[in-house]
């Protein structure tokens, strides 16, 4: 009998228009776009204006339901990973249920920071697996700027707005779908990137907001450390355990903090550069949403397709980190019906 898998089965995405650029910035902060540039990659983020988190992650959700030709009825549960909620509580999940309409779901959110994405997969890959659910969306969606300081230029030139989802169904055809996954966290990184204000630790207060304690924090040379050996680490440790060499990856679809660590990490890989998704320079960190906005945008390109096998990396604040590795199941929207 053959194994029920997850398999991606569908994609969808929203960006924000508005473009905050790097000659934006320099107006706002002591930058410059050499150094944004060659430090990070980054050329342009999107702002979220109007809206929440949620308004996002329902118009990636409507974009896929309008091409995959599916009702918001048929949705048996959401997930939505962000750290950029709508509020502490309810989850921005059901918020989302209920701007979509999607009748008949119940939802949760995960919090796991720019791996949050990859968190929140496998915890819908399980539901599939278990043969509990049929169709499960997977969200990403962060509101970065409502959290950023932008008046400082160590933060405010990385981050920008985005959603991006995905729809899981089973599948159990051979070898393709999600095949494997490894996560990991370090809670003793989180002293180089959080944001202090606003939970039961620190709740709001006049001393929180003067202190600056609603903003992200970020320790950049930390973390950078940290994450060029984690996602390095981890996509050379799901290669080695299926046996694959970069030869047998088409694409990998890496988190987009910094340009720099997905180099080192295609490196590790032993891929070649023309084989890593990478759009940061068009839409900066978007925390969450990085990697399905990638999944998004080559799928609707056309230069992802059926059969490929992928690796995901992520690595972000916890620390967390993870990859998965998976054979993609989705036909390109040029094949043909
Ligand atoms: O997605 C979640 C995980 N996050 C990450 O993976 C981010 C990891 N970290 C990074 O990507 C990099 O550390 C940054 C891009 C954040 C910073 O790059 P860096 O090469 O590590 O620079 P740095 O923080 O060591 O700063 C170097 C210099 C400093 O000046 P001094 O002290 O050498 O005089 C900074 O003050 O660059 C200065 N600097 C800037 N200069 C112009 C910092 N930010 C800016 C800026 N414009 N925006």
């Amino acid at each position: 009998m053959n194994v029920r898998r997850a398999t991606i089965t569908a994609v969808g995405h929203y960006v924000p228009e508005r473009v905050l650029t790097n000659a934006d910035l320099e107006k706002m902060v002591d930058t410059n776009d050499e150094w944004i540039r060659s430090r990070t990659g980054i050329r342009e983020r999107r702002i979220l204006e109007q809206g929440a988190t949620s308004d996002m992650c329902a118009r990636a959700i409507e974009n896929l339901l309008d091409q995959r030709g599916m009702e918001a009825s048929e949705i048996d549960l959401i997930i939505v990973a962000t750290v950029t909620p709508d509020m502490m509580f309810p989850a921005t999940a059901c918020v989302v249920q209920d701007k979509i309409g999607a009748s008949r779901a119940w939802g949760f959110d995960v919090s796991a920071a720019c791996s949050g994405y990859l968190f929140a997969l496998s915890a819908g890959t399980r539901f599939i697996e278990s043969g509990r659910h049929s169709k499960v969306i997977v969200v990403g969606g962060d509101k970065m700027s409502s959290i950023v300081d932008y008046t400082d230029r160590n933060t405010c030139v990385l981050f920008g707005d985005a959603a991006a989802a995905v729809l899981l169904e089973p599948t159990e055809e051979e070898g393709y779908g999600i095949l494997d996954e490894r996560l990991y966290c370090d809670g003793s990184g989180g002293a180089y990137l959080h944001m202090k204000g606003g939970g039961s630790l620190h709740p709001p207060t006049h001393e929180t907001i003067d202190k600056r304690m609603h903003y992200i924090y970020q320790d950049g040379k930390s973390v950078f450390k940290a994450a060029v050996v984690g996602m390095a680490d981890v996509a050379a440790e799901i290669m080695e355990r299926n046996h694959l060499t970069g030869q047998d990856i088409a694409w990998l679809v890496p988190h987009q903090a910094n340009l720099r660590i997905i180099d080192a990490t295609a490196n590790r890989m032993g891929i070649d550069s023309g084989k890593v998704m990478i759009n940061i320079d068009r839409y900066g960190n978007t925390t969450a949403a990085t990697i399905p906005l990638c999944l998004s945008e080559w799928h609707a390109s056309g230069k992802l397709q059926r059969g490929q096998k992928i690796v995901l990396a992520a690595f972000g604040a916890g620390y967390t980190w993870g990859a998965t590795l998976i054979k993609w199941s989705l036909a390109n929207p040029s094949a043909g019906a």
